[in-house]
């Protein structure tokens, strides 16, 4: 197909991407030139999250944030912003902040400042990411643990304070996991009931090859929107590798870096299972179009399989394959399945 993934879908849902600093300022023409031709939705990968953009108390520093937002509006794309209250990527010195008068100080500055300064620009922002543990309870923070869980509606009220207009989302991971899912739902609803404002859930989408489950992921998106709000998927990529997490008995405990077993396709993914992700990726997309009525936005955390975090997270150093092009930027077997839907 010589029809671009944003083309191809433009009916249905904008198809974005995570871009990382060098990605933003165009370091590399290719990897520019497929950006601009595939996508037409940015996520900042790491600049917009606190311990780059407010180093130090007084100190906000906007110099890629400002590119960001540019590169977004040159080209005409649908621009996230990323991320406004979060545990981890903070500050060493918002770690410290010890009571509610700090925190309440902090929220207020450090949101008003960031939201008021692109209002109008961003077209959504995640307001909170990752607030809740696997089980659905609120998950232990420098946020919680200060002004406890009403930091939640504190931070989406402000964040409509300074922009009005601005699509505010919660974001986090698991979320399409019943127990987790109900937390989600538990949360999205105080935060409307305290009359703060919401407009979307970010699904983050960082998947597997056999979970979640298609019917689990259903089950979200329908469970979200009969809450009246968007869904977004966030930051979809699908791990071909084994994670520490599953693995039993004996293993468990082994320090795997550089292991054999836990980077099983260092050259080359075997072709076997370069179908079972184009596979994968086709059934969700298929989905995905179902419910295109309930979906904004489909996100990919990152542009190629050479720049994946996945490739350092949760073990450095490992060569994973969780994206729709490959490290020489050419189309996966998976590329070719999600076009082929349409
Ligand atoms: C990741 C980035 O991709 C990495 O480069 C960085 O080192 C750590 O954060 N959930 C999120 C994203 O909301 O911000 C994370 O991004 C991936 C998990």
């Amino acid at each position: 197909k010589t029809v671009s993934l944003k083309d191809s879908y433009k009916d249905d849902f904008y198809i974005g991407t995570a871009l990382s600093a060098d990605q933003i300022e165009g370091k590399d023409a290719k990897v520019d030139s497929l950006v601009k031709k595939e996508f037409n939705a940015i996520t900042a990968e790491n600049i917009m999250k606190s311990m780059f953009v407010h180093p130090s108390p007084d100190k906000y520093d906007f110099a890629l944030t400002d590119k960001f937002v540019a590169y977004g509006e040159k080209n005409k794309m649908f621009i996230h912003g990323h991320t406004l209250i979060w545990h981890s990527q903070l500050a060493p010195w918002m770690e410290k902040i010890k009571d509610s008068t700090e925190m309440k100080a902090f929220m207020k500055d450090h949101i008003t400042t960031i939201v008021s300064k692109y209002k109008g620009r961003i077209n959504s922002w995640d307001v909170v990411n990752e607030a809740l543990n696997e089980d659905g309870t609120l998950r232990k923070s420098v946020f919680l643990n200060t002004l406890g869980e009403r930091y939640l509606v504190d931070a989406f009220k402000l964040a409509a304070a300074a922009d009005p207009k601005v699509d505010l989302y919660y974001n986090d991971y698991n979320i399409e996991e019943p127990a987790k899912r109900e937390g989600a739902i538990k949360l999205i609803k105080k935060i409307k009931s305290a009359g703060g404002k919401i407009d979307g859930v970010g699904i983050q989408g960082h998947w597997r090859l056999a979970s979640p489950s298609l019917d689990e992921i259903e089950k979200s998106i329908l469970a979200y929107s009969k809450l009246g709000i968007k869904v977004a998927i966030t930051e979809l990529d699908i791990t071909v590798l084994p994670n520490p997490w599953d693995l039993k008995g004996a293993d468990v405990n082994q320090n795997f870096e550089g292991s054999a077993k836990m980077n099983p396709y260092p050259e080359k993914l075997p072709d076997s299972i370069q179908v079972k992700l184009a596979e994968r990726y086709a059934s969700i997309f298929k989905l995905f179009l179902k419910h295109k009525d309930k979906i904004s936005r489909v996100t990919f955390w990152g542009v190629h399989d050479g720049q994946s975090w996945l490739n350092d997270w949760p073990i450095k150093g490992r060569t994973n394959y969780p994206l729709l092009f490959d490290t020489k930027l050419h189309p996966k077997k998976a590329y070719n399945s999600v076009q082929q839907l349409k």
